[in-house]
């Protein structure tokens, strides 16, 4: 793997999500440039900054498809803690002198690209649902209409066959 560009699929079109996956592409292409220095120090604070930006691009993807009412939230959330757990292992391999620069990398792009483009593209029509219908609405008011959006997304799905014929 080398340098990642941004492609289409993996486009959200939710604005905030977008840009945050950009930025968490940015921290592993500057990952990959910086595999084969031997700044360590600088390698360490591209980690460590990397490493915060994504968990904090975790809690915010989790608490908004949380307030959306996506009705895969809760494994979503679970993907994201055993992807963090990974991590957290190989930060403290590098912290111990190892060189992980490379493992890192090619772990961060290949299960990130996968993420975003499978578990995260799930909740794509809910968000985009939610965020349309209460656009405009103050916050008190968008939690009476979670309802109303999941009724828009069953009928919707009903309309497709699948949800009856998963759920019914
Ligand atoms: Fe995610
Ligand atoms: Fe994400």
């Amino acid at each position: 793997m080398a340098i990642l560009n941004w492609v289409p699929e993996l486009e959200t079109g939710i604005a905030e999500i977008d840009t945050q996956h950009k930025r968490i592409l940015d921290y592993i292409n500057r990952l990959y440039e910086l595999r084969q220095t031997h700044d360590r120090a600088g390698l360490g604070e591209v980690i460590s900054e990397m490493v915060d930006y994504t968990m904090s691009h975790f809690a915010f993807e989790e608490s908004m498809i949380e307030s959306a009412g996506y009705m895969f939230a809760g494994p979503h959330k679970r993907v994201h803690e055993l992807f963090t757990r990974k991590v957290a292992e190989m930060q403290s391999r590098f912290d111990a002198g190892e060189d992980v620069a490379t493992e890192l990398h090619g772990m961060l792009s290949r299960w990130l690209f996968n993420h975003i483009r499978n578990e995260d593209h799930g909740y794509i029509d809910t968000v985009q649902t939610y965020l349309r219908m209460t656009a405009g609405h103050r916050d008190s008011e968008k939690k009476q209409l979670k309802d109303e959006v999941l009724r828009e997304l069953e009928s919707r799905s009903q309309k497709k066959g699948w949800f009856s014929r998963l759920f019914g």
